[in-house]
């Protein structure tokens, strides 16, 4: 019996040693290599938004950066190490991993914010359904910029995302946060260089509608979800697979930091 126990003992230290291995870093590589690599229910939340596949299209897309309608956005040629442009049944299947390996990672109470963009592809709504079918998605939220990364005078600007709030079965808001509702204003983020920024605000609606302590961002890019989760004093994980955007959230984070320590400082001195 004593042996058990400290058998039981052993395993959750080792779980709880595994974990904080990772905790308040950005982790370069691959997402799913990482993920794996990582102890299962150890993580509170999941804020992510992967690279769209934007440059899969069946309109003219972003195919050709001279001609085409989307000339001006900023994505126009992909990200670093990562051009946007998979076959969409590839795509599809790297997302589904994704989401298996999220969904692996969260504890029972744990939740994933997955944004991604719907389009109209070939005439058809392209609505994600077929990256997300058979995970338990509870809500959908509307994600309304005040713009949109493109205009086409063929077209009415697009202006809103999404956002699947895909939930564990004991997973419950922060009290009172459900008064927020479903549809989210908030502008673009316009200073961040990353290609495709969170906006801050948004993040932080995310991490302050939860009581989550550990979050998980496994396409980090520029560290948005990083900041959120140390304004509102909780751990992150990132995971970036652009040498250049690691070091671009790691520049982020230790300015963040360093302007609290200034702004603590002051106020210990008055
Ligand atoms: C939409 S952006 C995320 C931007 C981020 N939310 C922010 O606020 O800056 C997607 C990111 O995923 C990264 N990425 C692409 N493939 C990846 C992979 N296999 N593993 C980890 N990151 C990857 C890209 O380099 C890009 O920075």
């Amino acid at each position: 019996m004593a042996n058990k126990l400290l058998l039981i003992l052993c395993y959750y230290k080792k779980e709880k040693i595994l974990i904080e291995k990772f905790l308040n870093k950005i982790i370069p590589g691959d997402c799913l290599e990482v993920m794996r690599s990582m102890p299962e229910k150890s993580i509170d939340l999941v804020i992510t938004s992967p690279p769209y596949n934007i440059k899969n299209s069946t309109g003219n897309g972003l195919k050709n950066p001279n001609k085409g309608k989307w000339q001006n956005a900023r994505l126009v040629h992909g990200y670093a190490t990562h051009n946007d442009a998979m076959p969409h049944e590839e795509y599809v299947k790297w997302q589904r991993d994704c989401l298996t390996e999220m969904m692996r990672l969260l504890k029972d109470d744990g939740a994933i914010f997955y944004n991604h963009k719907w389009r109209v592809q070939g005439g058809l709504l392209q609505d994600r359904s077929d990256i997300v079918s058979g995970f338990p998605v509870r809500q959908i939220i509307i994600w309304k910029r005040k713009g949109g990364i493109n205009f086409n005078p063929g077209y009415f600007l697009p202006t809103y995302e999404v956002i699947y709030l895909i939930a564990k079965k004991k997973f419950k808001l922060a009290p009172k946060a459900n008064r927020h509702g479903d549809v989210w204003e908030f502008m673009q983020e316009t200073k961040n260089p990353h290609p495709a920024p969170f906006p801050l605000s948004l993040i932080e609606r995310i991490v302050s509608s939860t009581t989550a302590q550990i979050i998980l961002d496994p396409f980090m890019g520029s560290g948005t979800t990083a900041i959120a989760a140390l304004k509102y004093k909780r751990n992150f994980i990132g995971i970036e697979i652009a040498r250049e955007y690691v070091d671009m959230a790691n520049k982020r984070i230790k300015e963040y930091l360093t302007e609290l320590k200034f702004n603590f400082d002051n106020v210990q001195h008055k």
